[in-house]
């Protein structure tokens, strides 16, 4: 990171973020932070080896935050041992996941319910921390009513990062993002904040930061679909002239990505299914007609996939038309358009 420049995060996603994404993304411009995916924590619970590996052989000696899910104080206080004696950058705690059969057994985006609980668990986490104690937290759960508390409970914690995804359990993935509230956290916590939620592109996450005072940005399904979004926001940040990466820079992304997901016993329908999940953020970039994604979610087998990706990445000129910075509208459905003033939250 260059002085005076803000920090962005590549935010974590179970499934997605694992050790061969976090090196597919650094290779096109890292974040200055990576996060694990949530690693569970209960009764007799191990850290996963696979999401080890993302602490341990961590691309390009960027901080990793661990990040934990789970509501146990004595097993989290167990788990936090066990990941503070990797080189971590700080333990995470997840205040987010809406998923019902998670927040169903009170932690994640259920642990926003109770803001006692998790005063607890942050004392906790802090009489054990070796490092940072950061908090990924959303708004609420079926509403804001608890967040003035959560933040006060924060700032009064040991915490000294968080990231705060604009919009409650409720909202899912799709419901327009609250942008104030981070505003808001930005004025009430003495540490850093993140700002998360629908940052689609390197001018979203310079206008919104500006917006909202947040320290930096945090990035999640962005970042799939367009790798060099950190490089991008750098570049804009500096002032030079922002990366415009070719549909034939895409495809060689695709291919890196299935190179690297690549692991011994995967079968090919297994290995096809699994790209499919990232390509279909990467497909709300490569047609406005959704062409891409009909084809590429109906191919079954290797070639099948290569052939889908040939055909609209580089066959007939297509290698050197530009790769849209901006998702299609239309193709990811948007329930809502973000809250940007305060007051209209
Ligand atoms: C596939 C997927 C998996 C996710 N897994 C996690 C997770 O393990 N921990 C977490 O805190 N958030 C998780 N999230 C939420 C993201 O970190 C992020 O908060 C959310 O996607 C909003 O940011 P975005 O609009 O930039 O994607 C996940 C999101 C997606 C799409």
């Amino acid at each position: 990171m260059v002085a005076g420049d803000w920090p962005t995060a590549l935010a974590p996603m179970q499934d997605v973020t694992g050790l061969p994404f976090m090196k597919v993304v650094a290779r096109r411009g890292s974040p200055d932070f990576f996060f694990t995916e949530f690693i569970r924590v209960h009764a007799h619970s191990r850290v996963d080896p696979e999401i080890l590996s993302s602490i341990t052989e961590n691309p390009g000696g960027r901080p990793v935050f661990a990040q934990l899910i789970g509501e146990n104080l004595e097993d989290l206080r167990r788990v936090a041992r066990e990941v503070n004696a990797q080189p971590i950058a700080g333990i995470d705690l997840n205040l987010g996941c809406p998923a019902p059969r998670v927040y169903r057994k009170n932690v994640g985006g259920g642990l926003l319910r109770e803001p006692d609980k998790i005063r607890r668990i942050l004392d906790v986490l802090s009489e054990e921390a070796t490092s940072l104690l950061s908090v990924k937290m959303r708004i609420g759960f079926e509403d804001d009513g608890f967040f003035g508390d959560i933040l006060e409970i924060i700032e009064e914690s040991a915490v000294g990062l968080v990231s705060v995804h604009a919009r409650t359990v409720k909202g899912g993935y799709e419901a327009a993002p609250s942008y104030p509230h981070v505003a808001r956290a930005v004025e009430n916590l003495s540490c850093p904040v993140l700002l998360n939620g629908s940052v689609d592109t390197c001018r979203d996450a310079l206008r919104l930061r500006e917006k909202t005072g947040a320290h930096g940005v945090m990035v999640g399904r962005s970042a799939i679909r367009n790798p060099w979004i950190f490089r991008q926001i750098r570049e804009m940040q500096s002032g030079s002239p922002v990366f415009r990466p070719k549909m034939g820079d895409l495809f060689r992304y695709f291919e890196d990505l299935f190179n690297a997901l690549a692991k011994p016993g995967i079968s090919e329908k297994g290995h096809v299914g699994r790209m499919k999940k990232f390509l279909n953020f990467v497909g709300l970039s490569v047609d406005a007609g959704g062409e891409f994604l009909y084809a590429m979610r109906r191919s079954r087998t290797r070639d099948e996939l290569f052939l889908v990706c040939e055909r609209f990445m580089i066959l007939e000129g297509r290698e050197q038309m530009d790769f849209p910075l901006e998702p299609f509208e239309g193709l990811a459905s948007r329930k809502g358009k973000p809250v940007l003033e305060r007051g209209r939250a």
